[in-house]
């Protein structure tokens, strides 16, 4: 394990669901050695006021969780998307170069088109079909072209009882709606920001730095569908039904969505054999978090 004395790091969007996450780890593993910024404190879109933060610092360790990430939204407005998630992440890259610094970033699925019929390793052949999806891509080109020695932890389908996403969504449809029409056709793994922010620490802490692109998501494989009809069985939601629909029928209502791959489930043996880890079911961690939002208002 580092002496975490001789850590300092610094998180980037730390009031997004991983950024919230992140926080709570570090401060019960590594307590009082990280700066939490959100887009307010530290935009990093603008090169000179992150150059500025970044370099006085002594950080260590940035981990980048800011990012541009309403998937439909972005095919309406993709040069925001495209400078918070490739120049953004260029203008932490070129600070994190001449400082020394390590960086983690995170990454999607959504790089790849889903034609894979088996898990998608790290070294398969990337080929983005939104606008979302190749602005991660660009972010992770320029970050390994400007620092090679930087870790990128590609995710999917993240979730956690802060910020928005599929689960909460659910949740709030299931008591306004007497039924919800949600895609069987696209499978990939619903993954907890928490199990995330988990691995994250654990690489932090770990004797060996290996950098590279890893793939990281909760252990098992579903559709959209099967996602929602887990978080209503877990929820104990019974007032609400989910009808299967495929994607075709979903883009006929929805002419502005973004394209998603059919397929992406994430290979992980890379990061489980390089550090160790034993990563849960994605059950599991739905069922954790459904606990926690059942003591909050969705
Ligand atoms: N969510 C998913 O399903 C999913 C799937 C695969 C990969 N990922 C990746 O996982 C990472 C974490 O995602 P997440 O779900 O935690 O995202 P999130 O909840 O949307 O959080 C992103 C955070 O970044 C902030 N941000 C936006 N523009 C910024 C800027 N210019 N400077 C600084 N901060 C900025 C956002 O602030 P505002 O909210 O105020 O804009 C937000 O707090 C991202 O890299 C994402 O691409 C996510």
């Amino acid at each position: 394990m580092q002496q975490h004395h001789s850590v300092k790091i610094l998180v980037t969007g730390a009031n997004g669901q991983l950024g919230t996450e992140l926080h709570a780890v570090l401060e019960a593993t590594m307590p009082g050695i990280s700066t939490y910024t959100t887009k307010e404190t530290l935009d990093v879109t603008d090169r000179e006021a992150t150059k500025r933060f970044i370099a006085d610092g002594e950080y260590t360790h940035i981990i980048n969780c800011a990012a541009y990430t309403s998937v439909d939204r972005a095919e309406v407005e993709p040069a925001l998307c495209l400078k918070v998630n490739s120049e953004g992440v260029g203008n932490l890259a070129s600070v994190a170069y001449e400082n020394g610094i390590k960086i983690i970033h995170i990454s999607t699925d959504y790089v790849f088109d889903g034609s894979s019929c088996r898990p998608y390793q790290e070294a398969d052949k990337v080929n983005p079909t939104s606008t979302y999806g190749t602005s991660k891509r660009k972010g992770e080109m320029v970050l390994l072209s400007l620092c090679p020695d930087a870790i990128i932890l590609r995710t999917s389908w993240l979730y956690s009882p802060h910020g928005r996403n599929f689960v909460k969504t659910m949740l709030r449809a299931s008591v306004e709606h007497k039924n919800v029409n949600i895609i069987c056709d696209q499978v990939g793994t619903p993954t907890s920001a928490k199990d995330l922010a988990a691995a994250i620490s654990t690489i932090i802490q770990a004797k060996q730095w290996v950098p590279g692109i890893y793939h990281f998501s909760d252990e098992g494989v579903c559709s959209w569908y099967d996602f929602a009809k887990a978080i209503f069985r877990l929820a104990g939601v019974k007032s609400c039904t989910v009808t299967p629909i495929s994607t075709d029928d979903y883009n006929t209502e929805n002419t502005t969505a973004a394209i998603r791959p059919p397929y992406s489930v994430l290979d992980k043996q890379r990061i489980k054999k390089t550090y160790g880890l034993t990563i849960p079911h994605w059950e599991e961690s739905l069922s954790e978090c459904i606990e926690t939002l059942r003591h909050s208002r969705y």
